[in-house]
């Protein structure tokens, strides 16, 4: 139905005899050109699309055989296409529209040069729809359409087709729906799908706005994965709305609901019992890493509503020990200069930046928004529990520099000043400050050094001695993806640092911090007492984290380590924090000799396994986990060619995502004996072997817990010196 004059509504005619609605085409690009219409930019390419262009999903709901599309050369392309003058005679303007759910692609209805009405696609599919404009007001008055699109990157472009005047508004979008409530509850509801896209909603209070646009996967078709609470408490008495744009087959408007609990299934499968987690929602980064009055905090990048990466924020746990964790509301939300990404914490003892002796402050990364990625502060002084945002943010900004992000600040005690390490693409580059709030740059690292298969994240630099005394320093970059067995991964220096520059000893390069595929974007504690470096890591991989099974939440950090140098100063060790051992449980019961044993009850598959092995004589011994399903994580110990193999290929649910599936190597010292300690939590496993020379973190998902431990090797077999499997009690955290 694309001729330029149509008559509508045979329905409509019927039931209202003879009053036709005669609909006027403005454009509807059926000439196959742009003619009439002026361009700016190269977005719309040289003429009007007759399907997807190459690279694009395929693009339907458009009529007759030609649309506006400015996928033309992919996302980056900019540029606007504006129409000639036309008279407003009707009380609509209905068009179809698809394309990025972007503020910075759109349409829009121009007159003496104003942009009066404007309308983007509400959501990122190349699927057209109508939407339309109430113009009555503006009838009799001549105007332009203009389609613009200045988006780079993820869904940065538009489509646009059958731009018409008509008496009939035809939209099948509720725009501004709101799903209304007086708080007199602690929650606001909603469903979401996790298999349907991302759109957008905003929370007004009495009608007024008081969030940005927050990302949901909605529910609003045949099924709900869950529920994600909105805490209204703080609006008690006030009308509450969720707004957002609807469509007319939209489903579960209905379970938008209040409540004054918030339940889940908290013990779900595959749900670790003594790693931190959050208790709803997506998780990555571990973030703001800092020890203060007695606590450890732990912030990490969060989404509070929904299991898959959006609306990062930075969620807040507390701990005494770092085994027994304390959810706190989430901490740093987005605001108008974007999300929040990752970043680091110090304690600010000499009160530099002004906000007060001790107080914490937090830097870290806008992302997302208008002026893209930059570092910005905010400060608390009650212990963590509320933080201020700076008013001068941002405090570090290059326009020049795409990735710019996840700033690690040190004190550097000689020269009395912060040191901030930040990763800018491929780089480390260095600044310095007084204050926290004023950044000059000091250096880069990275040039033909290191891993460079990815772009370069979450750096961290810091001092440690070696056993004779010396001090080095050592610089954590991690990378993504080029990790050594796929994906993720996070590589290390160790090296000089003068205050100004990073200068790395000469070592066989890159050198990694875990070899396993799940411990990624890991920092240190700043401040931990003792002089501790302690380290957590997102025991995920960018590779698959989306995809790994666990509803309500997705990913938890790695268990705690501490950092020390080894070698004289050419290898990193990292080894399980002592206070890990205070989870032990008891001995567990098992069935069997050393070098093979049953557990009697595999506690829920919640277990720490520590072994003594002599390889003897045999160039190679291995380790077996398995259950009766047939599952086993495999560890080969390769003595002769120095190689550690780990195979998940066979553990157990494998099949939600193809990379998954992997067999990982590691380097291995050559020696008389082994010391392994290997962790066991339900969905994951850590091994640490000769005091953490070699680590390998791997999450695995079996049906069942592991309940055999099996030691094989040629020659009559390794000899297990000692075995002894502790059964691991749930870590407390509470809600
Ligand atoms: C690393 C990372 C960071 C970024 C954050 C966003 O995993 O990509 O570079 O700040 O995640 O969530």
């Amino acid at each position: 139905m694309k001729e330029t004059r149509k008559y509508i509504g045979v329905a409509l005619a019927a039931a209202c005899c003879a009053c036709f609605a005669e609909d006027v085409t403005i454009e509807n690009f059926e000439s196959g050109t742009y003619g009439g219409w002026t361009a700016e930019g190269d977005a719309f390419g040289e003429a009007p699309s007759t399907g997807p262009i190459f690279g694009q999903q395929d693009t339907s709901g458009y009529e007759g055989r030609f649309f506006a599309n400015s996928y033309f050369q992919g996302d980056d392309t900019t540029g606007a296409i504006t129409s000639k003058e036309f008279e407003i005679q009707k009380d609509f303007i209905n068009f179809l529209l698809g394309g990025g759910a972007r503020d910075d692609v759109g349409i829009e209805l121009v007159i003496d040069g104003q942009a009066v009405r404007k309308s983007r696609p509400i959501f990122s599919e190349e699927k057209l729809r109508f939407m339309s404009w109430d113009v009555k007001d503006l009838k009799g008055k001549t105007a332009k359409i203009r389609i613009f699109d200045s988006a780079r990157g993820g869904w940065g472009h538009i489509l646009a087709d059958q731009i018409e005047m008509s008496d009939v508004y035809k939209s099948e979008i509720m725009p501004d729906y709101k799903a209304k409530f007086t708080a007199d509850k602690k929650y606001i509801l909603l469903p979401v799908d996790d298999s349907l896209g991302d759109i957008p909603f905003f929370v007004d209070v009495d009608g007024e706005r008081v969030t940005e646009a927050q990302a949901i996967r909605l529910a609003r078709g045949d099924k709900i994965d869950y529920y994600v609470p909105i805490n209204i408490e703080k609006y008690k008495g006030r009308e509450v709305a969720i707004r957002f744009d609807a469509h007319k087959g939209y489903k579960n408007l209905d379970k938008i609901s209040t409540s004054d609990t918030f339940e889940i299934n908290h013990d779900e499968k595959f749900r670790p019992s003594y790693h931190f987690t959050p208790f709803h929602g997506w998780m990555n980064d571990p973030n703001g890493m800092v020890w203060h009055d007695g606590e450890y905090h732990l912030f990490y990048q969060h989404n509070p509503y929904g299991s898959q990466w959006q609306n990062m924020s930075w969620g807040h746990a507390v701990s005494k020990d770092l085994v027994t964790w304390e959810r706190l509301d989430p901490k740093i939300c987005p605001d108008g200069l974007g999300m929040i990404f990752s970043g680091s914490a110090v304690v600010d003892k000499n009160n530099t930046a002004g906000f007060g002796k001790d107080a914490i402050v937090a830097i870290y990364t806008y992302a997302g928004g208008p002026q893209g990625q930059m570092q910005a502060i905010a400060h608390s002084t009650d212990k963590g529990r509320c933080f201020e945002k700076y008013e001068g943010n941002p405090v570090l900004a290059d326009r020049t520099k795409g990735d710019f992000r996840d700033p690690k600040v040190m004190w550097y005690e000689p020269e009395s000043k912060w040191v901030m390490s930040l990763a800018t693409g491929q780089t480390i580059s260095f600044y310095e400050s007084k204050d926290l709030k004023s950044w000059n740059k000091l250096s880069e690292f990275g040039d033909g050094i290191g891993a460079h298969g990815g772009v370069w994240e979450c750096p961290d630099l810091f001092s440690l001695k070696t056993s004779d005394g010396k001090t080095k320093w050592v610089l954590f970059v991690s990378i993504n993806p080029g990790g050594p067995n796929g994906g993720s991964a996070t590589q290390y220096f160790i090296g000089s640092f003068d205050g100004k520059t990073f200068k790395a000893d000469k070592l066989r390069y890159p050198l990694w911090v875990d070899y396993g595929r799940d411990n990624y974007a890991g920092v240190t504690w700043s401040g931990a007492p003792g002089g501790r470096r302690l380290f957590i890591g997102w025991m995920n991989n960018w590779d698959y984290a989306g995809g790994t099974p666990t509803l309500h939440f997705k990913s938890a950090t790695t268990l705690p380590r501490e950092l020390s140098l080894d070698d004289g100063g050419r290898l990193l060790k990292s080894a399980p924090i002592k206070e890990l051992e205070r989870l032990r449980a008891g001995k567990m019961e098992t069935e069997g000799g050393q070098n093979f044993v049953k557990l009697k009850d595999a506690s829920g598959g919640a277990y720490e396994i520590v072994a003594v092995v002599r390889p003897g004589s045999a160039d190679e011994f291995s380790l077996s986990l398995s259950n009766g399903n047939g599952e086993s994580l495999d560890f080969v110990f390769d003595v002769k060619n120095k190689t550690l193999v780990a195979d998940r290929t066979q553990s157990g649910r494998t099949d939600f995502a193809h990379n998954f599936p992997s067999v990982m190597k590691a380097p291995l010292d050559k020696s008389t004996s082994y010391e392994i300690r290997l962790f066991i939590d339900r969905g994951s496993s850590e091994l640490f072997v000769n005091g953490g020379r070699t680590v390998m973190t791997n999450l695995v998902y079996p049906e069942t817990p592991y309940d055999s431990i099996k030691f094989e090797g040629a020659d009559g077999g390794p000899k297990v010196e000692a075995l002894e499997i502790y059964k691991i009690a749930p870590a407390a955290i509470a809600k």
